[in-house]
């Protein structure tokens, strides 16, 4: 099993309904570890690259102003099948398709509300990692279920 690395984004939506941690706490109970994390506001230089691939299609000024519109919380998660992982956690990208005990299934509005993103292959992860974040942002760490993982 790989270990990857992908970039998750608690999108304007989630941030402003308090679902942050939501996202946050599902993901660790999933196993996956945690190697980044920023709260920041995307500007529409990042917004139009992030979102490149759908350049031509009918919903892209939406999405950009959608993802500019307030703060995310951009978040780098580690483990074995990482990307597969986070994208079944998420669930479907619509809602209203999205099964129950998702994230977006539980907690999902609708298509264009639907709190969160998940990088869709190792190609993409890579991308998008290096659009939201510096190489040293990243930390390579073990990380022990030992409380004392401080103690020397
Ligand atoms: P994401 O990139 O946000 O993780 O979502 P995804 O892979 O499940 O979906 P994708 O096809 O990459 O679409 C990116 C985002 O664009 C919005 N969208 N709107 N109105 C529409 O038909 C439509 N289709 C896509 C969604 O917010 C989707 O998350
Ligand atoms: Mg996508």
């Amino acid at each position: 099993m790989a270990v990857e690395r992908t970039l998750v984004l608690v999108k304007p939506d989630g941030v402003q309904r308090g679902l942050a941690g939501e996202v946050i706490s599902r993901l660790e109970r999933r196993g996956l570890k945690l190697v980044g994390l920023k709260l920041m506001q995307v500007d529409e230089a990042l917004a139009r690259r992030h979102y490149a691939e759908h350049v031509n299609r009918p919903f892209f000024p939406g999405l950009v102003q959608f993802i500019t519109a307030g703060p995310v919380v951009a978040m780098a998660w580690e483990g074995g099948n990482a990307i597969e992982l986070v994208r079944q956690t998420m669930g479907a990208t619509d809602p209203a398709k999205s099964a129950p005990g998702t994230i977006r299934g539980d907690l999902g509005v609708n298509i264009g509300r639907n709190l969160v993103h998940g990088s869709d292959k190792p190609e993409s992860a890579q991308r998008e990692l290096n659009l939201f974040f510096k190489p040293a942002e990243l930390l390579d760490y073990q990380r022990s279920t030992d409380p004392w993982i401080t103690e020397s």
